[in-house]
């Protein structure tokens, strides 16, 4: 499975933040947020990632990120003209894929819980159809929203209803077999004018070959929109960071233990990282001993 990206849009909520740089690119505590989405990918065993952004900001990425082999991973970048919709990364990401199955996750969304691990390795063997999640959520309408009946079957998706059927509200990470390229390629646009990503849904849905993941308690999932939820989220990394000394989303600790990068490369890594505690914490996961059963991000 190859995995996508997708950090564009204009990020006018979070202005003046964003007004000369991309939303996914601001810190979220002690790294970029971009490396959240990136880490969710590599704990799915995606290590081929197209990252997608706007003419503007494609630059910044390839900046931070190169080309990956430093992580053992492999990066490329490609760009989206004109916000048009999150389904078009599956239009603009149709050759980079080429006949494999594809993730897609918004380079804004932040997850973390206990079994994510498993969550993501399970939906990244799908061998058919599609795998989305539902994430109970207190006020639903800004987002995609699943209702499913009383075993979990897929009844209705819809994209920010005004009166939403269920509290399931779909985050941006989505599981999809190579059939997503045509499905998107023939989506509508919606009143917005964007091709959304619940129209591709439902195609999987109204097939009956959608399955819906719904997480409960043990899963967070945060939002980084509005400058309170962006504050919110670094204030939870903090938290969770200080208090277990083990960080969220340090893309270096997972290459490491993936057996992407070896120890040394990792020392290597973190060299210039030294004055900060995140690059400290890539030494100290160098010499862990029981790195072997503590697999977290
Ligand atoms: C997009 C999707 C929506 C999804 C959300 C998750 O919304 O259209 O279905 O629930 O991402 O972050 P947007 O962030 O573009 O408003």
């Amino acid at each position: 499975m190859k995995g996508i990206i997708l950090a564009g849009g204009s990020g006018t909520r979070l202005y003046p933040l964003t007004r000369s740089i991309s939303k996914q690119i601001l810190p979220v505590y002690d790294k970029p947020m971009i490396y959240y989405p990136l880490s969710v990918l590599m704990l799915a065993n995606i290590r081929e990632v197209l990252i997608i952004s706007t003419p503007r900001d494609i630059h910044c990425f390839k900046a931070l990120l190169g080309d990956g082999s430093e992580l053992g991973m492999s990066f490329e970048y490609a760009v989206q003209e004109e916000p048009n919709g999150l389904a078009e990364a599956f239009i603009i990401g149709e050759d980079f894929v080429g006949q494999s199955n594809a993730a897609l996750i918004l380079g804004d969304n932040i997850f973390y819980g206990s079994n994510l691990s498993n969550t993501l390795l399970e939906a990244s063997r799908i061998e058919s159809g599609g795998v989305i999640f539902g994430c109970p959520v207190r006020d639903p309408r800004a987002y995609g929203v699943v209702e499913i009946d009383e075993n979990h079957k897929a009844l209705s998706i819809e994209e920010k209803p005004e009166f939403p059927k269920s509290s399931l509200a779909v985050p941006g990470l989505y599981f999809f077999d190579n059939q997503v390229f045509e499905i998107a390629k023939n989506v509508k646009p919606s009143e917005r004018g964007e091709k959304e990503i619940t129209s591709v849904i439902d195609v999987y849905l109204k097939q009956g070959n959608l399955h819906v993941e719904v997480t409960g308690r043990g899963l967070a999932w945060l939002d980084t929109g509005t400058h309170e939820s962006l504050n919110n989220a670094a204030n939870f990394v903090e938290a969770v960071q200080k208090r277990q000394g083990l960080y969220i989303a340090c893309i270096e600790e997972i290459a490491f233990r993936k057996g992407y990068i070896t120890k040394q490369q990792l020392l290597d890594l973190a060299k210039p990282l030294l004055k900060t505690e995140y690059g400290q914490y890539m030494v100290e996961v160098a010499h862990s001993v029981y790195e072997k059963e503590i697999i977290t991000a």
